[in-house]
């Protein structure tokens, strides 16, 4: 069974207008797969039914669950391994010498799903600073559900397994059930916020680093580039910015500089960043 045309353009024009998520013609399976759960917990006989309940009598907290349900969560330990490596390689060096006044370091990860991502930072920042610094991590997602499951810090077995060291996971978890739970020294480091992208965005105190991975895709170009817009704002003006490896500034916001890192790539706003200093504080 399918979803019919004007119930995909209906669940489409919400998730839209909510995340700027866009769902092409042809997801209509996906759509359904995705609200099935949602409509049987909501005590719907069908996602049609569900819907169409939706349709005449709009709930906030219903639009909340659809738009939670079609956010894509894929994630990993460390995904993709380069980025987290330029960080150890050259942006601690140096944020050492550029912060040594603080000693503290403030990283964004802005679309975080269920975890990896922001303690895998945590990982990364708390072996490569020197002792006596301080580090931030403050993860986001639009996802209550995704920000819910990551400010808990558990994981399963199948979890771990995808990316994670086994000498990490033994210095940094603790055993919970037959899972794994994050250990308070990392945990502690770490601090969780609902947040929308695409939504104007709250005042946060600005950041050295920040994350924004895997998650312009699912956005249009001007989306991209207004969500490129407002976190270059709280990008401080030496900072750096990571993106997924399918994803660009380039041709979309010229206000950032792509520069190589390591074996990868980062941005970093154009105007403050002469050529021939990465690196050098
Ligand atoms: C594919 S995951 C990427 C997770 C992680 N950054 C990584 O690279 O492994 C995309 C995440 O973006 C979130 N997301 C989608 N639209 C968003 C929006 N408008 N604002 C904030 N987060 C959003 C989703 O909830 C999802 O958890």
């Amino acid at each position: 069974m399918s979803l019919s045309a004007s119930d995909f353009a209906f669940v489409a024009g919400l998730v839209r207008r909510e995340s700027a998520i866009v769902l092409a013609p042809g997801k209509e399976y996906l759509v359904e797969a995705r609200l099935l759960p949602v409509a049987r917990q909501a005590g719907a006989g069908s996602v049609a039914d569900y819907l169409g309940t939706l349709q005449r009598r709009p709930d906030p907290a219903a639009h909340r669950s659809v738009v939670d349900a079609l956010t894509t969560n894929e994630t990993s330990w460390f995904r993709d391994r380069e980025p987290f490596s330029a960080l150890t390689d050259v942006v601690v060096p140096h944020l050492v010498g550029t912060r040594a006044a603080a000693r503290s370091v403030r990283v964004w990860s802005a679309a975080c799903s269920s975890g990896q991502e922001p303690y895998s930072l945590a990982i990364t920042l708390q072996q490569a600073l020197p002792a006596g610094w301080r580090y931030q991590i403050h993860a986001t997602d639009i996802s209550t559900e995704m920000i819910k499951r990551a400010s808990a810090g558990e994981f399963s077995q199948v979890e771990v397994n995808r990316g994670l060291p086994v000498q990490l996971l033994v210095n940094h978890f603790t055993r919970s059930g037959t899972g794994w739970k994050v250990a308070p020294a990392l945990r502690e480091n770490v601090t969780f916020q609902q947040l929308n992208l695409t939504a104007p965005l709250p005042a946060l105190a600005s950041f050295d680093v920040i994350f924004l991975r895997n998650v312009l895709i699912y956005f249009d170009v001007e989306t991209k580039r207004s969500v490129l817009r407002n976190i270059c704002k709280l990008l401080r003006p030496d900072g750096w910015l990571f993106l997924g490896a399918a994803e660009t500034t380039i041709g979309v916001d010229e206000g950032f500089e792509r520069v190589a890192v390591g074996r990868t790539s980062a941005y970093r706003p154009r105007a403050t960043v002469p050529a021939g200093t990465l690196g050098k504080g």
